[in-house]
């Protein structure tokens, strides 16, 4: 299979902003495709910051910057953003009927040549790839949020995904600057996210039964693994309606009462407490409680102030 010239990302949000920029920042024609005018705008500001952002760190100079961005290319219309890409990667919201119809649509538009990959979190490439006609062409393309910091892409089969189609994608993700990780067999979750589940479950439900705050298991988090981020401040930067729909997923997949997103969870999602992009999630923004440095050492502990507690 010869090198790809011209990738496609369908879907301008968080995920695809992202998976844009690497593509074209590794040199490749890249076409980012988004229905939304407010998301393709936004999605250029990103770009645009992200692109500042390295020039100030010395990362880039001005030239290198506009060469990134003339070769990322934005549409609305879908026929015209994906005309002679050799890899679509899907990053549009993560519900599998949406998803289903816009591989259809691609498989109708693009040559058949092309392979199409999904971005998807939790949906398997075997649940979309009837949608289509080219079984040996699609897989799971998965990547982290913040890939220039995350560098790595897990890329997972379907029922009938060739070695020629994982070996193309295997050397366009070394091309862009993340490590290919293949999973070898189907798992929902992949890899790292097989891990990132339970630590999610686990936490919610500590807190959700009223065991301890979101404070304390990230505070607990952040001490015992020198992270910057706990749990809690994590799911706030993903979204929580992302997590919330990719818990479901789990959940329908298995069915059991533990698997379903508690109500600390989506209640917050149902009143619009969505994390960083509204303000406010566990945490509230854009000054979140974890970054002041003394917040580690925990806060004033109700009962110390109360006047039962003076021991002299
Ligand atoms: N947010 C994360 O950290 C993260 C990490 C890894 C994978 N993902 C996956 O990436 C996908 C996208 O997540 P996101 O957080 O970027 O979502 P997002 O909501 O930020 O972006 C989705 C974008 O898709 C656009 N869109 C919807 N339908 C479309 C269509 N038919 N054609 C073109 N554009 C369309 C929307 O306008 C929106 O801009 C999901 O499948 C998610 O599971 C997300």
């Amino acid at each position: 299979m010869r090198d790809f010239q011209h990738i496609c990302v369908v879907g301008a949000g968080f995920l695809g902003t992202q998976i844009g920029l690497q593509c074209a920042a590794h040199g490749y024609r890249t076409t980012l495709v988004d229905l939304s005018a407010a998301a393709r705008e936004k999605s250029q500001q990103v770009v645009t910051d992200e692109l500042n952002r390295r020039i100030a760190e010395g990362l880039h100079d001005a030239s290198e910057s506009s060469a990134v961005q003339a070769r990322l290319t934005y549409h609305d219309d879908l026929e015209q953003g994906v005309s002679s890409a050799d890899l679509v990667i899907e990053a549009i919201p993560e519900r599998l009927d949406i998803k289903r119809a816009l591989f259809a649509q691609l498989d109708a538009l693009t040559d058949s040549n092309t392979i199409l990959a999904t971005n998807s979190s939790s949906i398997k490439i075997s649940a979309i790839e009837s949608a289509t006609e080219r079984l040996d062409r699609v897989l799971n393309m998965h990547f982290y949020g913040m890939i220039w910091d995350r560098p790595m892409v897990e890329l997972m089969r379907g029922s009938a995904t060739s070695d020629a189609t994982i070996q193309a994608v295997y050397r366009c993700a070394q091309r862009i600057g993340v490590t290919p990780l293949v999973v070898d067999r189907e798992s929902t979750g992949f890899i790292f996210n097989r891990v990132w589940r339970a630590i999610k479950r686990e936490t919610l439900h500590l807190v959700n039964d009223g065991v301890t705050s979101h404070e304390n298991v990230d505070r607990a988090w952040m001490i015992f693994t020198g992270m910057k981020l706990g749990p809690f401040a994590l799911m706030d930067r993903i979204g929580l309606d992302v997590i919330c729909d990719i818990e479901n997923v789990y959940y329908r997949e298995s069915s059991l009462e533990r698997d379903a997103p508690p109500p600390i969870l989506t209640d917050r999602v149902a009143r619009g407490d969505l994390g960083c992009k509204t303000g406010k999630g566990f945490y509230t923004y854009p000054n979140p409680a974890f970054e002041d440095p003394q917040w580690l050492k925990g806060e004033v502990y109700p009962l110390m102030e109360s006047p039962s507690t003076d021991l002299s």
